[in-house]
């Protein structure tokens, strides 16, 4: 315990005083050096490098995960995009066509992903809607095993938020709507400016344990900041425990993700015969080239693969959970579920295949009294950030972040979760351990724009190959 420990808090921190202390620019550096020099080798001192997180994702895991993604039971997503911003009410919304959300018709969206009370499979349903009747008549029903009737009650009993991240949406709100998240990609707005600036600040600022004598903004983008701020600033990050550095990095790491999309994504043309988006080189640089960004921009990419790691990690925990035999990607047509499900699983056990991956038993783990409340901090601090999502002016962009926040809410309950872990691996599938569909649908698609990003600096290392 102590050797992982150690070992995770050097990886933490090599990977953050790489890429410290670099200065003037060298004649012969291309653009591509200064965007990825740093970024490559190993992301910590022994278990991953950058190239094996590439080659694994770029070929292996991107090209099927998309391919789940674009099937019914993933690409709907029900979202309340009309929540109030929870801390302050001069909101602008964004007016811009490209920011506009187009929510389902009622009758796009399968019926079998509609009916609320569906959990895994028209049985399990049936037998839930059984159990609860039994409860309320104070009694459960003894036609059913005794292992039926404890799995159900279970399920049911499970629904409880003590585990959760995300401050989640009322889905059975009027307000809530379905959206085809591939009708709505993830892709440049033209949102920018004070409104979105506010947004991040407020993440950076409020969320992530920053100390009131820390002055430089956490928010790497600000500028202003003098070389002496940004050494107290290191170093009071340096000095941090594992966990409060990694939340950092984890918010960081999901700013550079939604950054390489609307750099990969970029609006190039808009007549009114035709709109062309594309990769935007000269967006890219400002956002990650070491100079330009004074050596944040390598910092925010490690940051990226961070979260990739993360996410990963909680994905190859979960694989039991998916595995049970009653687990379906319930859409109502049998066919395609089951083909769905495979897919799934597929995926799920090429991940799991993947040798290095994250340890995060050093997480939590220290004196039980204070671990736990380091735990309840975090998760606090996570779920601030979710609601902060409802104060994004443009609803194409809250509509990602709350999915993203979601979906790594999501991994970070499945990474933590004590009734998945006093469940692993021995005993089987764990009947105590519950996703909603609404956890799964943005798990994985979180997951598959953390994918998408890590395949697109491949492009972009291409594209800056030749660039000085
Ligand atoms: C690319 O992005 C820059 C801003 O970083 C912008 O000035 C430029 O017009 C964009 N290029 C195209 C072709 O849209
Ligand atoms: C949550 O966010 C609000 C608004 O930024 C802030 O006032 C509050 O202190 C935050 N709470 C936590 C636990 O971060």
């Amino acid at each position: 315990m102590g050797r992982r420990w150690g070992l995770l808090v050097g990886v933490l921190g090599a990977v953050w005083l790489l890429g410290s202390g670099q200065g003037g620019r060298q004649p012969a550096e291309t653009a591509a050096q200064r965007c990825f020099c740093q970024v490559s080798g190993y992301l910590d001192d022994c278990t991953c490098d950058v190239e094996t997180v590439d080659r694994f994702n770029n070929y292996r895991l991107f090209p099927r995960l998309q391919n789940l993604l674009e099937s019914d039971y993933f690409r709907y997503y029900k979202v309340n995009l009309k929540r109030p911003c929870p801390f302050w009410n001069d909101i602008s919304q964004c007016g811009r066509r490209d920011c506009a959300v187009k929510p389902c018709q009622s009758d796009e969206v399968p019926d079998g992903i509609k009916s609320v009370s569906y959990k895994y499979s028209e049985e399990a349903n049936s037998l839930i809607e059984e159990c609860e009747q039994a409860e309320r008549l104070g009694a459960v029903d003894e036609s059913l095993s005794e292992e039926t009737q404890k799995a159900v009650l279970q399920w049911t009993k499970h629904d409880d938020s003590s585990d959760n991240f995300c401050e989640v949406d009322d889905i059975q709100s009027p307000d809530a709507e379905y959206v085809d998240l591939l009708l709505n990609p993830e892709r440049y707005t033209g949102y920018k400016g004070p409104d979105a600036w506010k947004i991040w600040n407020v993440i950076y600022e409020e969320n992530c344990f920053k100390p009131q004598t820390i002055k430089r903004p956490l928010n790497p983008l600000a500028s202003g900041q003098g070389k002496s701020e940004e050494n107290t600033f290191y170093s009071w990050l340096e000095g941090l425990c594992v966990e409060k550095r990694a939340f950092y990095r984890l918010i960081s790491g999901l700013h550079a993700s939604i950054n390489v999309h609307l750099s990969a994504r970029y609006l190039l043309q808009d007549t009114w015969l035709e709109k062309k988006w594309g990769h935007n080189v000269t967006e890219f640089q400002q956002r990650f080239d070491g100079i330009l960004t004074k050596g944040e921009g390598p910092r925010r990419l490690k940051n990226l693969y961070f979260l990739y790691l993360i996410e990963l990690r909680a994905l190859s925990k979960v694989v039991p959970f998916f595995e049970r035999p009653d687990f379906q990607l319930f859409t109502g047509n049998k066919i395609q579920d089951a083909e769905n499900k495979m897919l799934l699983l597929e995926i799920l056990h090429e991940i799991k295949s993947f040798p290095l991956h994250f340890d995060e038993n050093s997480f939590f783990a220290g004196d039980k009294k204070e671990a736990n409340k380091l735990k309840e901090d975090f998760r606090l601090h996570f779920r601030n950030i979710s609601r902060i999502m409802d104060c994004v002016g443009c609803l194409k962009c809250r509509l990602w972040g709350k999915l993203q926040t979601q979906g790594l809410g999501t991994a970070l309950k499945i990474l933590f979760s004590e009734k998945l872990i006093a469940n692993m691996p021995e005993s089987g599938p764990s009947y105590e351990f519950h996703l909603t569909r609404q956890e799964i649908v943005s798990l994985f698609n979180a997951f598959g724009r953390i994918s998408t990003s890590v395949k697109e600096l491949e492009n972009f290392r291409k594209l800056l190959q030749n660039i000085h």
